[in-house]
């Protein structure tokens, strides 16, 4: 375990958190037993771009029916869902956030795809999964919680099979200092953001050869500057279903500051996909 896990944990658990989940799901007149996906889609996938960058990061892998792919830091669940409902794959989501995890169990139940997508607890630097067991291992907006970041890629490297694909849309260290608090962080001291060379070095460095590496920061800039100018029309009244049943109380001052992280360039984004070697 890194030693800032329990902060990573803390900064993310809220107690509570599906009854919470359900609550404001009926509150937005939605059919508890019959969730359609474009009911969570306001704030099930919890990374810049939402769904469509789930998309293009499951196209940029070449995801396709009944692969066994492992969704490293699942979140509530929402990219393993569309992996499972758009491109047929198998999905196991593991996540630090035991709260996370039961979230993301009971949405995809009720939306009925617990068929296809289930969710552990569990470390993503200790992973709990037998050598060559996944087709693929996808990871979204996680790694910057991550400070052993070399222990993270080998272990991803020993659960993939020969001829799997790992794939990664993450946010790294840009030029100047971070404001916080943003989404992943409250604080600097859960936050692990690497310049791109390096986190790229870092995962050849652990048996693995790139197959496609993007700096799609101008793209993610222009996304979550639309997602501002939403929120800023709430002024502080948001709807029942949207960011802020994921970012907590402070949502808006999160994201105006990772916004403008992007636009001054101290971080930036990246999707890549790799192969073992
Ligand atoms: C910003 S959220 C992204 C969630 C999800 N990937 C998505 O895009 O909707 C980061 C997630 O990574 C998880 N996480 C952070 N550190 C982790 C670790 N060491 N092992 C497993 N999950 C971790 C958090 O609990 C959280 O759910």
């Amino acid at each position: 375990m890194n030693a800032a896990t329990p902060q990573v944990r803390q900064h993310y658990a809220q107690a509570g958190y599906a009854g919470r989940l359900l609550t404001a799901l009926r509150a937005a007149g939605k059919d508890l037993d019959r969730l359609t996906r474009d009911d969570l889609a306001p704030f099930e996938e919890f990374h810049i771009g939402g769904r469509d960058a789930t998309r293009e990061l499951a196209q940029l892998a070449g995801l396709h029916a009944n692969l066994h792919v492992l969704d490293l830091g699942s979140g509530i669940g929402g990219p393993a869902r569309t992996l499972a409902a758009e491109f047929g794959c198998r999905v196991t989501g593991l996540d630090l956030v035991d709260e996370y995890v039961e979230a993301a169990s009971e949405l995809t139940r009720r939306a009925g795809l617990a068929d296809r997508a289930s969710f552990q607890p569990g470390d993503a630097c200790a992973l709990p999964f037998p050598a060559a067991h996944f087709d693929a291992v996808v990871s979204e907006h996680m790694t910057m919680n991550i400070e052993d970041k070399a222990t993270l890629f080998v272990g991803v490297r020993r659960v993939l099979r020969v001829g799997g694909v790992y794939a990664l849309y993450e946010i790294c260290a840009g030029t100047g200092s971070v404001e916080y608090p943003v989404p992943w962080a409250a604080t600097p001291t859960i936050s692990f953001l690497r310049p791109p060379d390096e986190l790229r070095r870092l995962i050849e460095n652990a048996g693995f050869a790139a197959r496609d590496w993007n700096d799609v920061t101008a793209q993610a800039t222009q996304r979550f500057g639309v997602l501002a100018s939403l929120v800023g029309g709430w002024h502080g009244s948001p709807p029942a279903l949207g960011p802020h049943l994921v970012m907590g109380h402070d949502y808006a001052e999160k994201i105006g500051n990772l916004l403008r992280n992007l636009q001054q360039g101290s971080v930036r984004v990246v999707m890549a996909a790799f192969e073992p070697r």
